[in-house]
């Protein structure tokens, strides 16, 4: 099967919906890779594989290591690669230099970035060098010190006015899709309504083009469940059962058994 490409995601504009999840490490991108278009190796990696909290120190060299294990555990979903905080805002010139890098280290087609009308000219620069950029307005965890909190975005219709605004300029700088996050029903509408590309919703409703989750909430993996995540597993309890198993098993001295056992000849 080969691995959908960014111009096939863009033309579902209006289409099927797509199918995003986070992925950071191999053996996830394996399993997730047959039901997914789109892989995305999200900086959420910093909360929930390094403990961080929240995703600014998430740094380059994280991203380029989770993002080639993704793409090594993938081969059917395209793949794309967050930018981290620090990495692009500076200058087009910065963002090309840090995206160059995720692009050439991964093996990901394309990278994620984070803001509205501000990092449009920088949208427009990696574009035009070959570089694909989803784009990511409304609620933008990279801001949360500027926003107060993970709140829902666009209860005032000044800030819906802003981030429509937002939305609309990332795709005309270029942007092949645009996640909208934790955004109210109507703004998810007018986004959707308003952008040419295919706008991916989390926590935004299912009048998007596509939805995504971070894989690890989802499955239930993971402590942190805000209110637009479905929990589809409870990967968290059946770990659990099975590690008290486990460890009934090693203080009784019925693991390891005869079958575990290397026998002489
Ligand atoms: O980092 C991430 O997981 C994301 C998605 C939630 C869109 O940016
Ligand atoms: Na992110």
């Amino acid at each position: 099967m080969k691995r959908l490409t960014v111009p096939a995601v863009r033309a579902r504009k209006g289409g099927e919906p797509l199918v995003m999840l986070t992925a950071y490490t191999v053996r996830m991108a394996q399993l997730l890779d047959p039901h997914c278009d789109i892989l995305l190796v999200g900086d959420s990696l910093g909360q929930v594989i390094y403990g961080l909290p929240s995703t600014l120190p998430v740094s380059l060299d994280m991203m380029c290591a989770h993002g080639a294990a993704v793409v090594r555990g993938s081969y059917h979903a395209l793949v794309i690669v967050d930018m981290p905080f620090g990495s692009y805002e500076a200058s087009p010139e910065q963002a090309f230099a840090s995206a160059s890098r995720i692009l050439a280290e991964t093996g990901a087609a394309g990278v994620k970035l984070e803001g509205g009308e501000t990092m449009a000219p920088t949208i427009a620069f990696l574009t035009a060098r070959g570089i694909p950029v989803m784009a990511h307005v409304g609620l933008t965890p990279q801001s949360v010190n500027a926003l107060g909190g993970y709140g829902a975005r666009g209860r005032s219709n000044e800030e819906h006015s802003q981030i429509v605004a937002d939305a609309r300029a990332v795709a005309a700088a270029g942007a092949f899709s645009v996640v909208a996050e934790g955004v109210i029903e109507p703004l998810a509408r007018a986004i959707t309504a308003e952008v040419s590309c295919p706008v991916i919703g989390i926590g935004a409703s299912p009048v998007c083009d596509g939805q995504v989750l971070v894989a690890e909430d989802m499955l239930g993996l993971f402590e942190r469940t805000p209110r637009f995540v479905k929990r589809y597993a409870d990967m968290a309890g059946l770990i659990g059962n099975a590690v008290a198993t486990y460890a009934d098993e090693v203080r009784s001295r019925a693991f390891p058994g005869s079958e575990q056992v290397y026998a002489p000849k």
